[in-house]
């Protein structure tokens, strides 16, 4: 006998109602990837987020990039580039032909509504107290769940502590009545970029990414792989969000300990420089690392805090986190006293001297003074009575920050100009420096990248710190 569907053995079932595979907010979200008809939105358009969205741009999506820095927006709207170390063409490229229909930048959150996918990257910064600030990535959840719709894929790049994505933001979007996995899809992906490098760029590192649940995870992972060469799928959000804080931690840990090394060889009168080098001839477990004045930047002298913080709620100190925090931060500190014995040795006293720093980026050939060291030099030296200039070709004048305002304009180099200081402090390598003309013409010079290594003549003027 031939049944009719539904009827077995005379009981009528009625078949449970699935809507179609491709009516899912899944479904429909993964084809717009797959197609490239998917707009995504980038949020804060700074050294992460700006070549972020320009990846996306040249994958060939609509882009819209959201800042509340309205000159940020207004120079795009212009085609200019305000981070030079991208190169000018990154912005108007994108501005350029049939792409400049598929780029936007605004002002207006809003518009989040019209994206498909967005990816948060706002700053992540530490509070007076070492403690975690995460107001940013706060505001920009709450920015996106007001205009929160189903079939949306949200991504945080900030870095930032394990469980952020899933205690700060999941919250606040299933607030909304939604569901995530279901309704829309929430993942963190860690930003590794490291602006001013050469041989690596936003697609060519690659991308971990982890989801709040497997749905959302494949997304992000299907979203990324259509801009970055290599995508890596990690089991969950927490593990990417800590994947990223072990290879900052590692850096600040064994930058910690070169610069340990430097001081202790430095009383040895060791060049640690040539130690560095000459143990770098192991094939293998060894890894260089260099001494410097300082961490700088946004990630290396903040993000481990950010475990600290987190690992007091399951109870456990993280030794090696602060004690390379306690002897990186104390390196200013050494290069403003090997300064000033060097000005001694020289018969020279600090109050009433002239000093310039050259560099105020926290690293060569960038124009980025985040938490660089150049600025607490500066200020100590000033306070034991010297009057500091300094000279950056990526700098021209200081802006106001979080912790300084120097209110200083980058002097003209030129010989004349090093012949009227006592003491040359070279505080960051930028490529951009005559170091032959630097040693020719400056009476003392106080050397905390090596940046002398290859000057020629005299050399009885130049310290190491
Ligand atoms: N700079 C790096 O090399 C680097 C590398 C890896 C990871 N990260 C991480 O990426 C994140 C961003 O860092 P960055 O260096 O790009 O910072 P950035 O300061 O260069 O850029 C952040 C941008 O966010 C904008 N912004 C601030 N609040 C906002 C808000 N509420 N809504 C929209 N925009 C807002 C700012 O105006 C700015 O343009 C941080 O968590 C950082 O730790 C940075």
């Amino acid at each position: 006998m031939i049944r009719e569907p539904g009827v077995l053995l005379g009981w009528r079932v009625t078949p449970v109602q699935f809507p179609p595979l491709m009516d899912m907010p899944q479904s429909q979200l993964k084809a717009r990837i797959e197609s490239n008809a998917a707009v995504i939105g980038v949020i804060g358009l700074g050294y992460v987020g700006l070549p972020l969205l320009a990846a996306f741009h040249r994958a060939g999506f609509k882009v819209v990039g959201f800042d509340v820095d309205q000159k940020k927006i207004d120079a795009l709207h212009k085609g200019e580039s305000y981070l030079k170390h991208l190169g000018a063409d990154l912005v108007s490229n994108m501005k350029r032909g049939d792409g400049a229909k598929r780029f936007d930048a605004t002002a207006d959150f809003a518009r989040l509504a019209e994206c498909d996918a967005i990816i948060s990257c706002v700053p992540t910064p530490l509070g007076h107290h070492l403690e975690p600030d995460l107001s940013y990535v706060e505001a920009t959840a709450d920015d996106i769940a007001r205009t929160l719709r189903k079939g949306q894929l949200v991504v945080l790049e900030s870095t930032t502590y394990p469980r952020t994505t899933r205690e700060i933001m999941l919250p606040r979007f299933e607030a909304r009545g939604l569901k995530c996995g279901v309704d829309f899809f929430l993942a963190y992906s860690p930003e590794r970029e490291d602006p001013g490098r050469k041989d690596h760029n936003t697609q060519s590192i690659p991308k971990l990414v982890g989801g709040i649940d497997a749905v959302s995870g494949e997304l992000a992972t299907a979203m990324y792989r259509k801009a970055i060469k290599q995508v890596i799928p990690v089991s969950n959000a927490e593990v990417a969000e800590a994947a990223k804080l072990l290879e900052n931690i590692y850096r600040a840990v064994n930058i910690a300990l070169v610069n340990e090394m430097k001081m202790v060889l430095d009383a040895m009168g060791i060049d640690v420089w040539e130690v560095i080098r000459a143990a770098s001839t192991k094939p293998f477990g060894f890894q260089a690392f260099y001494p410097g004045p300082g961490l700088g930047g946004h990630c290396i002298p903040i993000d481990p805090f950010y475990l600290t913080w987190k690992a007091r709620e399951v109870g456990l100190p993280t030794r090696f986190i602060e004690l390379a925090g306690e002897v990186n931060r104390a390196m200013p500190e050494y290069v403003v006293q090997r300064i000033t014995l060097a000005m001694n040795n020289h018969g020279k006293a600090m109050k009433g001297s002239k000093i310039l720093a050259l560099g105020l980026a926290y690293k060569p050939d960038v124009d980025d003074v985040r938490e660089s060291p150049s600025f607490e030099i500066i200020e100590k030296l000033e306070h034991l009575g010297a009057q500091v200039d300094y000279h950056d070709p990526h700098v021209p004048a200081t802006h106001k920050m979080r912790h300084y305002d120097l209110q200083m304009r980058s002097i003209e180099l030129s010989p004349a100009s090093l012949k009227s200081y006592d003491c040359i402090v070279v505080a960051t390598h930028h490529s951009a420096y005559d170091w032959q003309m630097i040693a020719d013409n400056a009476k003392l010079i106080v050397d905390t990248r090596n940046a002398m290594r290859e000057v020629r003549g005299k050399r009885e003027h130049i310290v190491p710190a």
